[in-house]
């Protein structure tokens, strides 16, 4: 008799423990997915499902999470807290246990993608202290050939944070409604930041910069430098870091260009559209601020640079003649075709090439950008001219051109 109650009590307790904590949590959390998830999620294209294979075989996920957690400092580096019905079809889960690197489910959108491949080729080319390992497996031996595996992955990374993304602002109006907490401060959470897919350095934006504070610490900017921007802009800033090669455009040469201090915080603050220069948002204002200062001192020791001859009017007409559908009538980069480039045109009145590099641009061209080189079309004459007129539209931090 004592055995068959035993039994009988075991079976009824393992069935309760069955329906309890795993019939009964699985019908909630599928109500809450359908009440506050979108009516449609997108789904994954070949390639990415591809590359979602890749990024398990690979083992991303043993040193990066998918999940942003309900905690304020999550929130500050990554985004919005992960909502249930995000990863609804993600099976099995890349949710991952632990946080080596940071956090990737909000990674989409946050760095160019060539930025990805010369970091995934060699992680410390890009970000001299990183410990993540190099995937050069991924590449036919350089970052600019990604293999298919290599293309299909960093495809998936951009899908990260995607569905979340374009589920707002009406899906978060609903998930919000949906959710009938208003006293729960946990769940309030997930709907604190205005902007979802918010990682702070979320590239390819536009924006304001918000004013900087007016000093920089040069020596404390140029170890920043050294640790952020060096693997790509080189030590002394000739654009000759190790990740430098694999990329289009080559990073600029810092030392070679007098840059306006706006010029500065406005490229660090949205990134450069169109190449790998990531956004530098998530670092605080007085780092921008230090970085700016460390990047103008990069270009004060040349002295081979000439004085700027000015007044030259062969240089004005070749320049009205050929130059003003991207570079603007005045040089600020705003020419009628400019809005047309994948690579915005450089603004004369905010960043003066020095001589050496700007007669290169003229005769071979930059690389990967729609900037010809000109030496078919004029004359040896016509390009000094010209050369020596947009380095006379520098205004540098002056608030209005010249001309
Ligand atoms: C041994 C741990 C480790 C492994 C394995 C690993 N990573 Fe990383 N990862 C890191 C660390 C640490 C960082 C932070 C430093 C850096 O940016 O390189 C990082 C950074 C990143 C970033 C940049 C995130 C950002 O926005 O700053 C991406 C993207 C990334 N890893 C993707 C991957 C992918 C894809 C894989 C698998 C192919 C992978 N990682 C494997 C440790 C790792
Ligand atoms: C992954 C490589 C990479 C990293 C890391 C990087 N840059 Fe860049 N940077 C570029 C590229 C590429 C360009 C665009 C060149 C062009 O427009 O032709 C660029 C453009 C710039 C420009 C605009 C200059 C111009 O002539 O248009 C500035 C200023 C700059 N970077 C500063 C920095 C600073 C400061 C850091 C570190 C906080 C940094 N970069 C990190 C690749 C990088
Ligand atoms: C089709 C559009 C286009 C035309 C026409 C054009 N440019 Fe450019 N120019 C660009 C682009 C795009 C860049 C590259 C910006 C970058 O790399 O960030 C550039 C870069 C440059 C640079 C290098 C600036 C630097 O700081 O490194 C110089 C100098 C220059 N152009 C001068 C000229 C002159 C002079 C002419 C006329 C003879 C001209 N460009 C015509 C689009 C154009």
């Amino acid at each position: 008799m004592a055995y068959l109650v035993a039994s009988v009590a075991g079976v009824v307790f393992f069935a309760m423990s069955v329906v309890l904590l795993g019939v009964l949590p699985t019908r909630a959390l599928n109500a809450d997915m359908r009440a506050m998830g979108p009516a449609k999620l997108p789904t994954l294209t070949a390639s990415e499902q591809r590359g979602r294979i890749v990024y398990a075989r690979e083992g991303c996920a043993y040193c990066h999470t998918q999940q942003v957690r309900y905690v304020h400092a999550d929130m500050a580096r990554f985004g919005a807290p992960t909502l249930a019905w995000e990863t609804q079809f993600d099976f099995p889960q890349m949710w991952g246990t632990r946080r080596i690197g940071p956090d990737l489910a909000r990674e989409g959108g946050t760095r160019p993608d060539d930025w990805q491949f010369a970091h995934l080729y060699a992680p410390r080319t890009v970000v001299p202290l990183s410990v993540m390992p190099s995937y050069a497996s991924l590449f036919d031996g350089a970052a600019n050939q990604p293999t298919n595996d290599g293309r299909d992955l960093v495809a998936y990374l951009s899908t990260l944070g995607r569905a979340r993304e374009l589920a707002a602002p009406e899906g978060e109006a609903r998930a919000r409604e949906a959710c009938h907490c208003p006293d729960d401060e946990m769940a309030q959470m997930a709907f604190e930041m205005k902007e979802l897919n918010a990682h702070p350095a979320r590239a390819r934006r536009t924006g304001p910069v918000p004013a900087l504070p007016s000093a920089g610490d040069r020596a404390a900017g140029l170890q920043l430098y050294a640790n952020y921007c060096a693997g790509c802009h080189g030590a002394t800033g000739a654009g000759d870091g190790p990740a430098a090669a694999g990329l289009r455009p080559r990073p600029s040469n810092l030392s070679a260009h007098r840059y306006a201090t706006d010029r500065i915080a406005e490229t660090l603050w949205n990134g450069v559209a169109g190449t790998s220069m990531p956004a530098w948002r998530d670092q605080p204002l007085d780092r921008i601020a230090a970085l700016v200062a460390a990047v103008q001192s990069l270009g004060q020791n040349a002295s081979v640079d000439e004085a700027s001859r000015s007044g030259d009017d062969l240089g004005a007409r070749v320049y009205a003649a050929n130059c003003v559908q991207c570079h603007g009538e005045r040089g600020a980069g705003d020419g009628f075709s400019a809005a047309s480039l994948a690579i915005a045109p450089t603004n004369f009145l905010k960043q003066q090439p020095f001589q050496s590099v700007a007669l290169r641009a003229l005769t071979s061209g930059i690389d990967g950008t729609s900037m010809a080189p000109w030496t078919s079309r004029l004359s040896e004459a016509d390009i000094t001219a010209v050369v020596h007129y947009v380095r006379s539209l520098y205004t540098g931090d002056a608030k209005e051109g010249r001309r």
